[in-house]
């Protein structure tokens, strides 16, 4: 079967799109290319400079949507009877063509925070879809009951949810130009709850915040995964999710201090990705018929 291998690809591929994305942002080449859908007037231009990430990033954004179809048209003739895997891929499509409509118009406006800001939503979103459909597609050899545990789901869900609007609100603290609010850290201005006396500061504060319930959420769903009869792929996704929120942390304390170096900012986004990735996965391995099999076949195997 080669269709969950072509979205787990797709995977790996928008991961490597979302960091390159950053890195465009980090080394200030956004408008490296002035126009929009071609560079300079051209889709060859000469690849130096910020116009070698900002035209990199829309070569391989180009090549997401070429590799996400043909992992539609690898899958469309064996989930006749699951239509949903098939309207999610026409999702899936919609959503790039939106996005790379999003990050032309970042061009010709300039910038603008919100505009950007959706560009990071967006490809957040996509992530998901793509994840959540490699874990759909992938079907399961051990019996699942033991992992159809609701509490596990709703748990993997929640935590999702809150990486998701955590990194959307990154994104505007990067886009606000908040970055250095707070410049310092662990505290902020040298206190723990700084003087909340304008929009940096209160969005970057916010930002610190909404990280300490992103690590108790996702540490608590490890515990709650090592400590029940979850199977080895459950527990090694959920350790994976445990040790990339902890580098998350890590990597944005590294950001403030390095004064936004180029490194720690870029992989900064790449950790969030993967850590809403490995969530996404672990939910989509929680579902209580293995999503990859007709629900017949999952009688069956029960
Ligand atoms: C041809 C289509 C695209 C163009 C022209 C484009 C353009 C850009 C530009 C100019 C930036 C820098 C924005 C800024 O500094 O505010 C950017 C960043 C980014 N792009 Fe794209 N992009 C395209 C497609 C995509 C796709 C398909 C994805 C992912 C699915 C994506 C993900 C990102 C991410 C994650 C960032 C970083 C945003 C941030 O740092 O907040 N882009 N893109
Ligand atoms: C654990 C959960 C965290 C997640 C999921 C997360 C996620 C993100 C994301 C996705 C961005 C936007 C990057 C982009 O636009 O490309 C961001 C920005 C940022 N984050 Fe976090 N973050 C977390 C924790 C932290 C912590 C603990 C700190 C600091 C102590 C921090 C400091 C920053 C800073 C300074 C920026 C702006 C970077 C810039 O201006 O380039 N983050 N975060």
């Amino acid at each position: 079967m080669l269709h969950p291998r072509a979205f787990k690809v797709t995977v790996v591929w928008t991961l490597l799109l979302l960091f390159l994305g950053s890195v465009v942002h980090a080394t200030e080449s956004s408008l490296a290319c002035p126009d929009w859908p071609t560079c300079f007037g051209t889709m060859v231009p000469e690849m130096s400079g910020g116009v070698f990430w900002e035209h990199l990033h829309r070569l391989v954004a180009g090549g997401l949507v070429l590799m996400f179809s043909l992992a539609t048209w690898l899958v469309h003739k064996e989930v006749r009877d699951r239509p949903w895997i098939l309207k999610a891929c026409w999702a899936g499509i919609a959503l790039l063509l939106v996005q790379s409509a999003f990050g032309g118009l970042t061009v010709i406006y300039r910038l603008p925070d919100l505009v950007s800001t959706t560009h990071l939503a967006l490809a957040f979103g996509f992530l998901g879809l793509a994840t959540y459909l490699a874990a759909a597609t992938t079907s399961r050899v051990e019996p699942h009951g033991s992992d159809a545990d609701a509490g596990i789901r709703l748990w993997a869900w929640a935590a999702a949810g809150l990486v998701f609007a955590q990194s959307v609100l990154g994104g505007l603290v990067r886009h606000m130009d908040a970055g250095m609010a707070c410049p310092d850290a662990p505290l902020c201005l040298g206190q723990v709850v700084p003087p909340l006396i304008n929009a940096p500061i209160i969005t970057h504060f916010a930002h610190r915040v909404l990280a300490l319930v992103v690590v108790l959420a996702v540490l608590g769903l490890v515990v709650r995964v090592w400590r029940g009869h979850a199977s080895a792929p459950l527990k090694h996704w959920a350790a994976a999710a445990g040790i990339l929120v902890l580098v998350q942390v890590a990597l944005g304390v590294a950001s403030v201090l390095s004064v936004l170096a180029v490194a720690p900012v870029s992989l900064h986004t790449l950790v969030a990705a993967g850590l809403l990735a490995s969530l996404v996965y672990l939910s989509g391995l929680t579902s209580p018929t293995p999503l990859g099999e007709p629900k017949a076949m999952a009688a069956t195997a029960a």
